[in-house]
């Protein structure tokens, strides 16, 4: 058995997991999130799942991590494998690569988009559009979801996917503490400079039309941080405040666990595991927060942000700031700022989740980092395909849904389970205690046993009801999508079954070299 990686420092893990953690969720989507959901109504539920989510489920999946990395597993099959003596339980594992390597086919070429936008930044490519209607052309003609003058084809997006895939996978090449852990030093502390930077200059946008004195950047915080208890009642922002914890902490997904697996076994995970969940929440909150809503708000009021950011998931972010960045000075240079901050979030998110299938490989066939690396390279740049090509057919959205949304929860709720209840919260506690600069607060044992997985089960039993059977039924889908829906599940059940079948050939070549 050769020697597995690790990090190089206790800085550079607990940079790398931050850059994990912090993503295009916190500065595209938590905005989006927090403005259709009523904005300071949507903020108390999230924090009350920052709490009773997000914490407790940091500590479990570091602990399984580090437990997993102990026995040389740095993927969930191996680690569930070792929480139940069951031969199922590698296969529950499956999720975590499923998961992982789902969010990472489409989520490489949203991050190709920033890239791609800080040069048209950086060009004043847009400069000119004036309007919502024709910059929101402009962007979903760069997607080819719509045509229209700026662009005829989508070589300009192809271009880039192909930039930002060779970045990725040249860093999963590199390695652990060479690739991931230096790109985290490095990223890191400038996305933290680019970020408060515009903050900066977003909180000095004041009220930029005199003559309408409710579009400033005052208004745009308030709704973000008065109490507002409006949609409290609506299960709509509760469900999309858990999500948005889950997607922005990485939670759910086997991509901290494969993190944790490098570290040492009585190295400290308490306080890393809260420090980057920390870290993860002011750089969402205190700058994801501080930039788009407010900006817009500034610049076009309350109402018509909450409605621009009803409308698409990318507006705000692709179509409202390059607007703003028009209309302010030097704004070429703080356009670029922008997307190129969401391009170190992006890339320092996605290597991440190409990192359990690496691990995967690497541990549990033997295969050299090199060749597992090409393999997922591989994989990765088939399926991306489909996302590009059958953007406009609602592919990317659909494998948001079922890996980006709702296997999340899922996935939580097994391992949740598996930890504090099959191997037992005893031994749970102890593992994620050890070596901690600090002990967990005893109550989140109870949190943890009880709080949590009934939370998770809620909150799985609702979405399907509310939204998942009728979303597997195509009920509100235009009938030109059905083959490509179908066609991104039929995608995502074949990676399922791939899967599941290496695991298989895994365990089985195992045995016979045991025997
Ligand atoms: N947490 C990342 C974000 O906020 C997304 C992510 C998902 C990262 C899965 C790693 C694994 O964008």
């Amino acid at each position: 058995m050769k020697k597995r990686e690790q990090w190089g420092s206790r800085l550079g893990l607990i940079l790398a997991v931050a850059g994990n953690a912090v993503g295009l969720g916190n500065f595209l989507r938590f905005p989006v999130q927090a403005a259709q959901n009523g904005g300071g109504s949507f903020m108390i539920p999230y924090f009350i799942f920052f709490l009773l989510l997000g914490i407790p489920l940091m500590w479990i999946e570091w602990g399984i991590g580090r437990y997993g990395g102990k026995y040389n597993h740095g993927s969930t099959p191996g680690m569930f494998n070792l929480l139940w003596k069951n031969s199922a339980a590698k296969y529950l594992g499956a999720l975590g690569l499923v998961i992982s390597m789902s969010i990472m086919i489409y989520y490489t070429y949203i991050e190709s988009w920033t890239l791609a936008f800080s040069f048209f930044s950086l060009n004043q490519t847009y400069f000119g559009l004036a309007s919502h209607e024709s910059m929101r052309g402009f962007l979903y003609s760069f997607q080819g979801k719509e045509t229209s003058d700026f662009f005829t084809t989508l070589w300009p997006a192809y271009a880039c996917m192909i930039i930002t895939f060779c970045l990725n996978f040249w860093i999963l090449y590199k390695g652990v503490s060479k690739g991931i852990e230096r790109l985290a030093i490095i990223a890191m502390p400038l996305l933290f400079i680019f970020g408060s930077v515009l903050a900066i200059r977003v909180i000095f946008l004041g009220t930029p039309d005199s003559s309408i004195p409710e579009n400033s950047v005052a208004n745009g915080f308030s709704f973000i941080w008065n109490l507002n208890f409006d949609l409290i009642g609506e299960p709509k922002v509760w469900l999309a405040a858990a999500g948005q914890i889950f997607f922005t902490l990485s939670l759910g997904m086997g991509a901290i666990h494969v993190y944790a697996s490098y570290l040492k076994p009585k190295d400290d995970i308490v306080s890393s595991g809260l420090s980057t969940a920390t870290i993860n929440e002011v750089a969402e909150v205190g700058l994801g927060g501080s930039i788009a809503i407010p900006a817009a708000a500034a610049f076009f009021g309350v109402t018509l942000t909450t409605q621009i950011a009803s409308a698409g998931a990318f507006d705000l972010g692709f179509v409202s700031m390059p607007l703003i960045f028009e209309k302010i000075p030097l704004g070429f240079l703080f356009g670029t700022l922008w997307f190129l901050l969401l391009f170190l979030a992006g890339i320092t998110s996605s290597v991440a989740m190409g990192q359990p299938f690496i691990a995967f490989l690497e541990d549990e066939f033997g295969y050299s980092r090199k060749k597992a690396t090409l393999i997922l390279a591989g994989i990765v740049l088939v399926a991306i395909q489909f996302v590009i090509f059958f953007f406009d057919k609602g592919f990317l959205d659909e494998m948001d849904y079922w890996a980006g949304t709702f296997g999340l929860v899922v996935f939580a709720l097994v391992e949740t389970i598996l930890f504090m209840w099959v191997f037992g919260s005893k031994k749970a506690w102890d593992e994620m205690n050890e070596g901690g600069d600090f002990r967990i607060p005893q109550i989140f044992l109870f949190i943890m046993k009880y709080v949590t997985p009934v939370i998770l089960l809620g909150i799985m039993l609702w979405w399907l009801v509310q939204d998942a059977i009728p979303i597997l039924l195509l009920s509100n889908v235009e009938s030109d999508k059905v083959p490509y829906i179908w066609g991104a599940r039929a995608l995502m059940i074949i990676i399922t079954i791939i899967i599941l079948f290496m695991i298989k050939r895994a365990w089985m070549k195992k045995a016979q070299a045991n025997s």
